[in-house]
């Protein structure tokens, strides 16, 4: 009688047993996502309200409730957040952060969820530089680890490159003429140029670079999947599309 009662409750314990395990080995219960806080429209400061704002922290949201995932959002500087997201300290990075082949060696990405490229800002006035073929000699001001200093150094050693720890000291630099032009993202060159009342900068030249921009995660992470699912119902259910067009104020043109 009594083994059998012993018996019993193991039995029925085994299987909570094993689900608390599997669920230890699963998916972390909180999960910790990295982002930064200087890169208007995808994650910045609302000034007025000092609270973490933008297109990353929308879409990560509503993948999470998607998800059904917990999120706990932590900021800090971009160059240290692709180093987290590699040694697993963070279990998904969303900054803006390009996709691409020698990241994609050390991290995993999504599906990409926004189409960018890169592009040089200068001055309204600036008559000297119409492309980057003049950039030969000239002072070109970005921010440090992006890919728009990677495409500086290999297209173009003979600029004088100021990799600046945050773009928003470029855009200060360029304002004051210290650079002459500034190369980065286009949808944030396009909110200086476009909405900032402090700056008087215009485009030039072409798009320089087509890149797609990934939701990042540590190696062989269990969170990709799961992800890209709710990517997906997101891009099919119009949230995405809401989303968007709060924050560059059009439809999205990539279906
Ligand atoms: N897309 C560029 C890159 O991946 C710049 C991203 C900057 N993002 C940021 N949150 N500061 O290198």
């Amino acid at each position: 009688m009594k083994k059998w009662k012993w018996k019993r409750i193991t039995v029925c314990l085994l299987p909570a047993v094993a689900l608390l395990l599997l669920n230890g080995c699963g998916a972390p219960d909180t999960v910790q996502v990295a982002t930064d806080n200087g890169f208007v429209p995808f994650e910045f400061v609302d000034p007025s309200t000092g609270e973490l704002i933008g297109f990353d922290i929308d879409l990560i949201n509503a993948v999470a409730e998607e998800a059904e995932l917990n999120l706990n959002i932590n900021t800090m500087d971009f160059d240290g957040l692709i180093a987290g997201i590699r040694t697993g300290r963070y279990d998904v990075g969303i900054a803006g952060i390009t996709i691409t082949e020698e990241r994609g060696e050390s991290i995993d990405f999504s599906d990409p969820y926004y189409d960018a490229g890169l592009i040089l800002a200068v001055q309204a006035d600036n008559q000297t530089i119409s492309s980057e073929a003049d950039l030969a000699g000239k002072r070109v001001g970005t921010r440090s680890g992006s890919t728009s200093e990677r495409y500086l150094q290999e297209h173009h050693p003979e600029a004088s490159i100021t990799a600046f720890p945050g773009i928003v000291e470029a855009y200060m630099d360029l304002e004051a003429g210290r650079v002459d032009a500034v190369l980065y993202d286009l949808p944030n060159v396009m909110y200086y140029v476009q909405q900032d009342s402090k700056t008087n900068f215009k485009t030039v030249g072409e798009v320089l670079q087509g890149e797609q921009y990934g939701i990042a995660f540590p190696k062989g992470s269990p969170l990709v999947e799961p992800v890209n699912a709710a990517l997906a119902v997101l891009r099919e259910n119009g949230t995405y599309d809401r989303i968007y067009e709060k924050w560059f104020g059009e439809d999205s043109e990539d279906e």
